[in-house]
């Protein structure tokens, strides 16, 4: 990996650890945090060492508080767009992972930091997590993704309340609505959850794994056939030397030993 100035990065056992570590200021967003998350995931899909990721933030505060908000308090009506279609790319490259990617999400996690946590495949939550796009409270709205990803997961009622509020969530109205995979005590227990389940992803086919998160995606793409993408991939593993270790394995009564060929 490629220095890191605020992304701190681990990899252990084929896990990339990544840790937004802005303490002081909440785990804030900055431009370079931003342009730091897309290195690292365009390193991520191409890198065949790492099969997961977990991102968290340092502390036990916050997971992110938002976008940075002296930066938002500088912009125009043209860097404004810059500004979220930025924004939307790098998490469009997190969401679009081939490996997965789970939020521990510890603390707050407001604006770009929900935006950001929804943008991960999976949110695993410590019991003291806070969730919320506070936007309109700063006289703008998320621009990270936030009011389509939110609304594509939890459903148009509650979206549009959360939206126009601004109000925090806290972590059994989160799993309530269907915003997190699970609620653990602390930081340290939820990061053990992410690992338990990235390991036993970890024993499956890279490529299923990967045509998984392309048919998924596609779900929320108007101008995709979603169906016609799950064919499309289905024929994909179909290729991969790994279909021939799957269904040997199992008709051999044995367990399949998977490469990512
Ligand atoms: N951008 C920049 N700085 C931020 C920030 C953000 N989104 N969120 C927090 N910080 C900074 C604070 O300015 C403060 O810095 P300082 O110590 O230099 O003054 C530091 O982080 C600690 O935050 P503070 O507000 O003192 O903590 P708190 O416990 O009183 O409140 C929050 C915590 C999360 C409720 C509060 O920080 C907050 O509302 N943050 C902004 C959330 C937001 O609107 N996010 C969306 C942005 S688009």
């Amino acid at each position: 990996m490629a220095e890191q100035k605020i992304i701190l990065s681990e990899t252990k056992d084929g896990i990339l650890y990544l840790t937004i570590s802005r303490e002081s200021k909440l785990n804030a967003l900055n431009f370079n945090t931003l342009e730091e998350l897309k290195n690292i995931f365009n390193e991520v899909n191409d890198n065949k060492s790492i099969r997961g990721v977990i991102i968290t933030g340092a502390g036990e505060k916050a997971f992110v508080a938002g976008a940075d908000i002296t930066e938002i308090a500088e912009l125009n009506e043209l860097n404004a767009r810059k500004f979220a279609e930025f924004g939307q790319e790098v998490f469009e490259i997190i969401e679009s992972c081939h490996k997965p990617v789970i939020a521990v999400v510890n603390g707050y996690a407001l604006g770009g930091g929900c935006e950001l946590a929804i943008a991960c495949h999976m949110r695993i939550a410590t019991t003291n997590a806070k969730f919320g796009q506070p936007e309109v409270n700063l006289g703008i709205i998320p621009g990270y993704g936030g009011t389509q990803r939110l609304t594509h997961l939890i459903g148009r009622t509650k979206a549009t309340e959360i939206l126009m509020t601004g109000d925090m969530l806290d972590v059994n109205e989160a799993k309530s609505l269907g915003l997190l995979n699970h609620v653990e005590a602390t930081k340290e227990e939820a990061i053990a959850k992410a690992e338990e389940i990235l390991k036993k992803i970890m024993s499956k086919a890279p490529l299923s794994i990967g045509m998984i998160v392309d048919c998924v995606n596609a779900v929320y793409a108007s101008d995709e056939n979603g169906y016609q993408i799950e064919a499309n991939s289905f024929a994909r593993c179909v290729k991969s030397e790994d279909y021939r270790e799957g269904t040997n394995a199992f008709l051999e009564k044995r367990k399949p030993n998977f490469k990512g060929e």
